[in-house]
């Protein structure tokens, strides 16, 4: 109560500028088919503007995947927070478990990020998760509970940082955790959060993100402290991504 879902879409490495267009305009047209959540599409970088473009720039809000914990300067590849900002992003995602993995991202350095995030005005969504070999071990909550603690900066609550919840053996495999487990963890990371900000941490926005598809939308929305989903592949149809919206208790 009194914290309005976010439903997230993070089209991750796909499409071409003329789908990313189609993608975005098809969210857009359906958005009063869910009036309880904000929506948030976050697509490929070299995306961004022709999605925003699409939608006429303003009712859904738009975010990058990643940018860099440095302000500009002699950083290849890298694009800053400001450049996201400048280009009509309101969000970004960080310490996605991809980047984590790919790029070898630490905790200090999505917690880096972030920072550089809340100073260019935008809300970061910072990733955690276990792996299966985590959870298998009992270790799930514990590495959450590390994650979190090392990759929130000392702002993020004031400036409504979001915290997504992905088990990394649940992303793109069509698993989900069992409603008991996404509670127990979403509780736990509410504890955490609570306890980090006081005051604060109550009205963080939690997602939960992982094989997040229309037909089990309801159920993961409906449980306590989980505040809106992170969608991966249903994010890349619009039919699917609005129908999770609608999902929203
Ligand atoms: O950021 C989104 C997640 O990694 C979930 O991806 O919905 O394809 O499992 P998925």
């Amino acid at each position: 109560p009194g914290v309005r879902p976010l439903i997230a879409g993070n089209w991750k490495m796909n499409g071409t500028l003329r789908d990313a267009a189609a993608l975005a305009e098809g969210v857009r047209a359906g958005l009063d088919r869910a009036p309880g959540a904000d929506l948030l599409i976050c697509p490929p970088f070299l995306h961004l503007h022709v999605a925003a473009a699409s939608m006429g720039w303003k009712p859904v809000a738009i975010g990058g995947q990643d940018c860099s914990a440095e302000a500009n300067g002699a950083h290849t590849g890298d694009v800053s927070a400001a450049m996201l900002a400048d280009a009509g992003c309101g969000f970004v995602i960080l310490g996605h478990s991809e980047r984590r993995a790919d790029h070898g991202e630490t905790d200090a350095q999505v917690q880096a990020k972030a920072q550089a995030a809340i100073e260019a005005g935008l809300i970061p969504v910072v990733c955690v998760g276990e792996t299966e070999a985590q959870r298998d071990a009992g270790e799930a909550e514990a590495v959450v509970a590390a994650q979190i603690a090392g990759s929130l900066p000392p702002d993020f609550a004031a400036a409504k940082g979001v915290v997504a919840y992905e088990p990394v053996w649940a992303i793109g495999t069509g698993r989900t955790p069992t409603e008991a487990d996404i509670s127990a963890m979403h509780n736990r990371m509410r504890a955490e959060v609570a306890a980090r900000f006081p005051g604060l941490g109550e009205t963080t926005r939690l997602l939960y993100g992982g094989s997040v598809k229309p037909s089990n939308a309801a159920a993961i929305l409906a449980l306590p402290n989980v505040d809106g989903a992170l969608v991966g592949g249903a994010s890349l149809k619009a039919e699917d991504f609005l129908a999770i919206a609608a999902a929203v208790p």
